[in-house]
């Protein structure tokens, strides 16, 4: 008769959490943004920024250092970071996704010896999937490790790869039994120091300019046995659980690039006159920002769902990571695109941080698995159980 309605609320704990990084963004993030796309360079202010408030990796546990945010305080971090500046916003999110790996499947000793340095700021860890063919077909990899009494040696060239250059650690997937596609994949942890590992130069990208792209080259890379993460075999399954969560980050990823743009622009039309009037009076103008607050509102719905999900280990997590992603990166190419629509040729210019935005958003349809692919993994799921 009196249903705790609060279920639909965020906790206090995790209002007070947005709050705190907000105004670290607002203060040492945000004004380095547009020089950080412009130059093409890693966002060094932002990561200090971050790292003095321990918002860099704020889901390392704290057994290892860490902060031990929730999957949903780990959400919130990256939307706000987002908000000001999505490359910077690659810092949580890309340090999240190089350690997911070890978190699910990783021995202790592998965990005790690459998450502390992670979460004190020392490190940040990336995560090498893709190949140059082998995208959206992950499980098609060449990258191979081969076992030479205590140690796997690696020779392959991943592409592709977020923070690759600025990260000291690497979870890398690589074929270990070719006979057996999928479950002839193992994962590794290697380091930027390891004798053989290279990188190649950093991509010229539409967006998320100051987050390095590059291929990693790994040249009869030998590393002791034990930095195996988890089970042999087991390395595609672990990559896909870890997407699985890791989903959920790209998804608030987008919902902070989409809210800096709305934010902006509703400001803008206040301000701007045309007919004589604030051109936030005409009704034109308002379905646009009503329709682009709708498809905000409803995506940040679904990525907090699926991010207790993430939390909870539930099983639905799968579609629920896959939906939030693809629902949310959508969601912030449209509002991104209406938004630089609202400001006219000024929206078009880089005197205003729009185009930025709108470039930045792409990216979110693309990785951790294109819009496409989310659907055939949701589509999966619902056939799975029907
Ligand atoms: N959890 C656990 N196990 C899973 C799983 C999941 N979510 N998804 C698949 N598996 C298991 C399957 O159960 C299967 O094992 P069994 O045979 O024992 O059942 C095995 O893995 C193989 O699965 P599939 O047959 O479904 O594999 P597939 O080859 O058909 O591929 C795919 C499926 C969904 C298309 C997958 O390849 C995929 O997700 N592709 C996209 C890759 C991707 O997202 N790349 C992003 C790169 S990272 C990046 O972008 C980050 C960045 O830089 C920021």
């Amino acid at each position: 008769n009196n249903p705790d309605f609060a279920v639909y609320e965020l906790p206090e704990e995790h209002q007070t959490i947005r709050e705190a990084v907000r105004a670290v963004c607002d203060g040492k993030v945000a004004p380095h943004a547009a020089e950080v796309d412009e130059k093409s360079v890693f966002p060094q202010e932002a990561y200090d920024a971050l790292r003095a408030s321990d918002f860099h990796a704020p889901h390392i546990p704290t057994e290892y250092g860490g902060a031990g945010a929730d999957a949903l305080a780990t959400a919130i971090v990256i939307e706000e970071v987002a908000r000001a500046c999505a490359s910077s916003s690659l810092i949580p999110a890309v340090n999240k996704l190089g350690t997911m790996p070890l978190l699910l499947a990783g021995s202790d000793e592998l965990k005790q010896k690459y998450l502390p340095p992670v979460a004190r700021g020392d490190a940040m860890f990336s995560y090498c999937l893709s190949e140059p063919e082998a995208g959206s077909d992950a499980a098609s990899m060449k990258t191979r490790a081969v076992r030479d009494g205590d140690f796997w040696v690696l020779n392959g060239a991943k592409r592709w790869i977020t923070n690759a250059g600025v990260s000291e650690y690497y979870t890398v997937f690589a074929v270990t039994d070719p006979e057996k596609r999928s479950k002839g994949i193992s994962a590794f942890v290697v380091e930027k120091g390891d004798e053989g590992v290279s990188f190649g130069a950093p991509e010229h990208k539409l967006g998320i300019k100051g987050s390095p792209t590059r291929e990693v080259y790994f040249d009869n890379v030998r590393i002791p046995a034990d930095r195996i993460i988890g089970v042999e075999g087991e390395g595609f399954k672990t990559a896909m659980r870890t997407l699985d969560h890791t989903r959920v980050t790209i998804a608030a990823q987008a919902l902070g690039i989409a809210q800096g743009a709305l934010d902006y622009a509703a400001g803008y039309v206040k301000e701007r006159k045309q007919f004589g009037k604030p051109i936030a009076e005409f009704q034109g103008v308002q379905f646009m920002l009503a329709d682009m607050a709708m498809k905000l509102e409803a995506a940040r719905q679904i990525t907090y769902a699926a991010a207790g999900k993430s939390e909870r280990g539930d099983a639905d997590l799968t579609f629920f990571g896959a939906a939030a992603k693809c629902y949310a990166s959508d969601a912030a190419m449209e509002i991104t695109t209406d938004a630089v629509q609202l400001l006219g040729g000024y929206g078009y210019t880089k005197d205003y941080p729009l185009e930025r935005m709108m470039r930045d958003a792409k990216i979110t349809q693309i990785y951790e698995g294109t819009n496409q692919v989310q659907r055939v993994v949701m589509a999966r799921q619902v056939l799975a159980r029907s």
